[in-house]
């Protein structure tokens, strides 16, 4: 327990004076998922969100994309009914908690991806007074349409500029794109290029599965209870935690000692 205080006391010190950020994003072939894993590294402060359709295995481009077709003319025909939103899987995040909400999305149809669209339906009113960059993946289109969905969508929120569109041909080559508009917007502020410029370990966690990005001497993860459940050297292999828990890890590495709290998503 008096461990748990330490650590706790750790975090409020450190983040006391930054923003705090959300990432929260869907993909539906990975390309914005590879992106957000780039994201995350320069952000470890940053707590990610996938976004997940509620029923599982549907193929949107199959039939010359039929299904992603309907459920795109299915919203613009009624935006204000949330029947014509697909449902998602519930999603664990408390908006209150964040300064900044980076949105990461695929186009389609000149659209923003339905799956977003329907996370945004509802929780989009509670971003009223936050920061809120935009980051787009489409094959060729233009992002126009996706900016207009996103304003609807979060009418309350201030919006940086410009947002990030990000070609599907260049997704395994962004992140020079990405840290120059983090540079140019100003989001992530504090969170994490101060500890990325001290060459300190990136925390990740993808898909459930936790990582450390660059070489530290000890890692150690705790549950919110304080129980210690990792303790590890270089070495360690990637750890896989409970999804939808928050979990503080410790990342020591010669003098530099960080803290991140990491939420887990599936
Ligand atoms: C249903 C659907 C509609 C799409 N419509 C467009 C489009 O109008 N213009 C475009 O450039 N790309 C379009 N795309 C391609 C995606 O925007 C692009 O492949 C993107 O990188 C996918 O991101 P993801 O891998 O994160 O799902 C569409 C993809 C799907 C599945």
């Amino acid at each position: 327990m008096k461990r748990l205080t330490v650590l706790l006391t750790m975090f409020v010190v450190m983040t006391a004076a930054s923003a705090r950020t959300l990432v929260v994003y869907y993909s539906f072939t990975n390309n914005t998922a590879t992106i957000v894993s780039s994201l995350a590294a320069r952000l470890p402060g940053a707590d990610v969100v996938r976004i997940e359709p509620a029923e599982e295995g549907l193929v949107y481009a199959a039939d010359g994309y039929a299904l992603g077709s309907a459920l795109i003319a299915a919203i613009r025909e009624n935006p204000d009914d949330a029947s014509s939103y697909p449902e998602i899987k519930p999603v664990s995040v408390d908006l209150a908690a964040y300064d900044e909400i980076i949105v990461a999305t695929p186009l389609w149809w000149s659209n923003m991806a339905a799956p977003m669209q329907t996370f945004l339906f509802h929780n989009g009113g509670q971003m009223t007074g936050k920061r809120v960059g935009l980051i787009v993946s489409s094959a060729s289109s233009g992002i126009s349409g996706v900016e207009d969905d996103a304003h609807r969508l979060i009418p309350g929120g201030e919006f940086v500029s410009p947002s990030l569109w990000i070609r599907s041909s260049q997704t395994g080559n962004c992140h020079d794109m990405i840290a120059g508009w983090l540079d140019e917007t100003g989001l992530g502020g504090s969170t994490g290029i101060v500890t990325a410029a001290n060459d300190a370990p990136v925390v990740r966690c993808v898909n459930g599965a936790l990582s450390v990005d660059g070489s530290y001497d000890r890692l150690s993860v705790y549950d919110l209870a304080g129980n210690l459940l990792v303790d590890g050297a270089d070495d360690a292999p990637a750890t896989a935690l409970a999804a939808d828990d928050v979990y503080l890890v410790r990342v020591v590495s010669g003098q530099t000692e960080v803290v991140n709290k990491v939420v887990v998503t599936e």
